[in-house]
């Protein structure tokens, strides 16, 4: 891939690039919906990466080229503006925040290709962040550290991109460790490296290869919902800031007559994140078939309580439930389409992985994608 890249580059700009950046996806074990209530998430960077090749050029245009979409873009660094293209719109929303923190930006040649399929709740929308903002931040000399890139792309998500994003997933791409998960309490930002071992099993994904029209939407739906669920609890509770504050022998009380789709959102989070903190404890014991029954019951909340699943979700989570060698499963990310997390038996894993895609094709007609991932290192830079 990195060689593919480079020579786009050379023939593309008439030069060799002066950097390379490689930014990885994600996967999410569990905690889903609770980095943006202040909760906690269990994320890892995979083995499946975005490429992004940079060299400094005189002029102050900002010029990108798109590999796998055959797209590219000038950016007019005195004058950002939106564009009707999101990729590009993500590279701008950052550059406006560089600019916010007063950050001189040298005009730049870049090309860039992803590994990362899109729209799969992998967070490929995360892996294009954080390595264009290492590659502006390397280039400019900014010197910023991996939260204050996480900053910077968590403000261009919400007033650029108006997508009411946590910090999940920039943080997972940047603070990635191979073999390991992360343990990150979204409130103060403290994390724990955890060894991710499943002795004989596996983690696969599996892409409904849906996404639904109302995505975007409907996570911003949820994310005015829990702010909803904040202003209501601070009313009468001042000191509980956020819903992951509430605790669980208090939930019943505090929301005595709030709307019952309130309640069932703030119920989801509070127990998702006693799901995550057992996850933690099933993995150090050992414990395979808990993590599952955490995963599947995470799933049900994520369908009937936060109600972000859809029904291909549904479907691939329930067949994988028919199939004993499936310890558990969710949906992985925002939610209304995308992938399926699944713990599994590593000896059985292609064929059970394969009986669950046609058993998927059989209901929907639609080809599902697999994928067995590796648990990686977050975002690197390379000087060529
Ligand atoms: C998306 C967002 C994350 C997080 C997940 C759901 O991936 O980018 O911040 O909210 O959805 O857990």
């Amino acid at each position: 891939m990195e060689e593919k890249v480079k020579f786009c580059f050379r023939s593309l700009y008439g030069k060799d690039a002066q950097l390379l950046v490689i930014a990885p996806g994600r996967i999410n074990l569990i905690g889903e919906h609770t980095d943006y209530n202040g909760g906690l998430v269990l994320p890892a960077a995979i083995d499946k990466y975005m490429y992004f090749l940079f060299s400094t050029n005189d002029s102050n245009k900002g010029n990108v080229y798109a590999m796998d979409l055959d797209e590219s873009i000038n950016i007019d660094l005195e004058n950002l503006r939106k564009t009707n293209s999101t990729w590009a719109n993500y590279f701008i929303g950052l550059l406006v925040e560089f600019k916010l923190e007063r950050l001189a930006i040298k005009g730049f040649d870049c090309v860039f290709s992803s590994e990362i399929p899109i729209g799969a709740g992998m967070s490929s929308s995360a892996a294009l962040e954080c390595g264009f903002a290492l590659g502006m931040d390397y280039i400019n000399r900014a010197g910023l550290g991996n939260w204050e890139i996480i900053n910077l792309s968590h403000r261009s998500n919400h007033k650029f991109m108006n997508i009411y994003g946590g910090i999940m997933d920039q943080f997972a791409s940047l603070f990635g460790r191979a073999q390991k998960c992360m343990l990150l309490d979204c409130d103060d930002r403290t994390f724990e490296y955890k060894d991710l071992i499943l002795n004989d099993h596996a983690v696969v994904l599996i892409n409904t290869k849906v996404q639904h029209e109302h995505s975007s939407s409907g996570y911003n739906t949820r994310s005015d919902e829990c702010k909803k669920i904040e202003a209501l609890i601070q009313e009468q509770h001042p000191q509980l800031k956020k819903i992951s504050d509430v605790p669980l022998n208090e939930l019943n009380e505090i929301s005595k007559g709030w709307p019952e789709h309130l309640i069932c959102r703030a119920q989801y989070i509070v127990d998702e994140n006693i799901r995550v903190l057992e996850f933690c404890k099933a993995l150090k014991d050992g414990n395979i078939q808990r993590m599952g029954t955490l995963l599947y019951q995470s799933h049900d909340g994520l369908q009937h309580q936060f109600d972000v699943s859809c029904p291909e979700l549904d479907l691939l989570v329930d067949i994988a439930k028919a199939r004993e060698e499936v310890v558990g499963a969710r949906m992985m990310g925002g939610g209304f389409g995308g992938c399926t997390i699944n713990i599994m038996k590593s000896d059985k894993v292609e064929e059970v992985t394969q009986d669950l895609m046609n058993k998927y094709h059989e209901n929907t007609g639609i080809e599902a994608e697999s994928y067995f991932v590796n648990i990686s290192e977050g975002a690197k830079v390379v000087l060529l």
